[in-house]
């Protein structure tokens, strides 16, 4: 008999069979601002629906009595293994999501064997996390600040706390522009509406969890820095960003070094030139440049000019374990998850977040089986098509 799950978030999460199940859970559990600050996209948001027409237009080709019984989705990512060829995504503000934020993310990835990025903008130090996420593979994502200074000494820190990898993200000089955000008062700097507060009004839990805990800033930065404030990143972060800027990073990190956000293939030789071990890409999941390419569009073009030499991943639009396929067979080492793991992470704290890995590892088990794909390296081009 099934057993009976006994908290509520218990049940909760045991009825979500998909991470579009988990989206509209998710939708009910935070403050609508916070929702649309996470959900939502830049500008028009034609971006941010143009990735999942991507995804959605790609078929999935079995082999003719290739069926395997248990495949296995372990991978090697960066020359480390990982359970899957998948990578949770830095997301700035993760506390508003839930308030165990950042702490519950990688814990959860560490238990799934997943690699976790830590954002410069995030909640949580990177001690605390680097402890919480403890067995697993953390990695940092630095926004460039014009003040070399500071960014190094986040490079100190992460590499002190035995952070493996720096990921650069390219593509945030300036904030996308999100309508919903500014009329709630989600702006720079954030505003308290009167429909933000009905928002607030109508969550007291999420309201008491968070105002219980630490307050939120970005607490990479030292308390009391103004670069800890919500509302100076615009003016403090690099705004011109150039392939110098990454090979100054490969000299000061010593290790591994992934570039995020590159959307042109003239972009990803330079990144590799300039020393890249990865690139990502990446329209910020639909939130920077508007009208921005589709990541998964061109990424059979970008393996095919710097794949010999660095890994590519792919992001922006991943919600299914068949989402993940589509990207592996058409070239990605890995993909990177942005909002389902936030879906998560709103539903149930860390067991959301392990819900939603498990739903996706879960769901590429049974399309590779299907598919006749025993492990990972035997996923390629000949499984996909693009829908006419
Ligand atoms: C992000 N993303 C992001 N990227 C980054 O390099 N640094 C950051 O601080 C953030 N912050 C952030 C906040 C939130 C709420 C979201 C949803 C996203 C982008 C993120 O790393 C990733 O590229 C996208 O989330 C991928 O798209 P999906 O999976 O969300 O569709």
């Amino acid at each position: 008999p099934r057993e009976i799950p006994a908290s509520p978030t218990a049940r909760r999460l045991a009825r979500c069979l998909s991470i579009d199940d988990l989206e509209r859970s998710a939708r009910r559990r935070v403050p609508a601002a916070v929702w649309e600050y996470v959900a939502g996209g830049s500008e028009s948001e034609l971006s941010l629906h143009r990735n999942r027409e991507a995804f959605e237009g790609v078929e999935l080709r079995p082999t003719a009595f290739g069926q395997v019984a248990a495949p296995s989705t372990e991978t090697t990512i960066l020359g480390r293994p990982a359970a899957a060829p998948i990578v949770l995504a830095p997301t700035g503000y993760t506390r508003l999501s839930h308030h165990t934020g950042e702490a519950a993310a990688a814990a959860a990835a560490a238990a799934a064997g997943l690699p976790y990025t830590l954002s410069t903008y995030a909640t949580t130090s990177i001690g605390d996390t680097a402890r919480a996420g403890a067995g697993g593979r953390n990695w940092f994502q630095l926004y460039l600040m014009k003040d070399r200074a500071v960014s190094l000494e986040h490079l100190r820190e992460a590499r002190a706390s035995g952070y493996e990898t720096a990921m650069l993200t390219i593509d945030t000089t300036v904030t996308g522009l999100k309508r919903k955000d500014v009329a709630n008062g989600f702006a720079i700097p954030p505003r308290l509406t009167a429909r933000t507060f009905a928002g607030l009004a109508r969550h007291p839990g999420w309201l008491a969890n968070i105002l219980s805990t630490e307050p939120l800033r970005f607490a990479t930065f030292p308390e009391g820095s103004p670069y800890g404030r919500w509302g100076v990143s615009n003016t403090v972060r690099e705004q011109s960003l150039r392939p110098a800027d990454i090979a100054w990073l490969k000299e000061e990190w010593q290790g591994p070094v992934v570039v995020k956000g590159v959307l042109s293939v003239a972009d990803a030789v330079a990144a590799v030139d300039a020393g890249a071990d990865a690139v990502v890409l990446s329209n910020h999941g639909g939130r920077q440049l508007d009208r921005a390419p589709v990541p998964l569009e061109l990424l059979p073009d970008v393996v095919r000019a710097v794949g010999d030499r660095a890994e590519v991943y792919v992001d922006s639009g991943v919600r299914s374990g068949g989402d993940v396929l589509a990207a592996v067979a058409l070239g990605a080492r890995a993909v990177l998850i942005g909002r389902p793991y936030l879906y998560g992470l709103m539903v149930g704290g860390q067991r959301g977040v392990d819900a939603a890995l498990h739903i996706l590892v879960s769901e590429l088990v049974r399309a590779m089986s299907l598919l006749g794909a025993a492990d990972v390296s035997e996923i390629t081009g000949e499984h996909v098509r693009l829908r006419p």
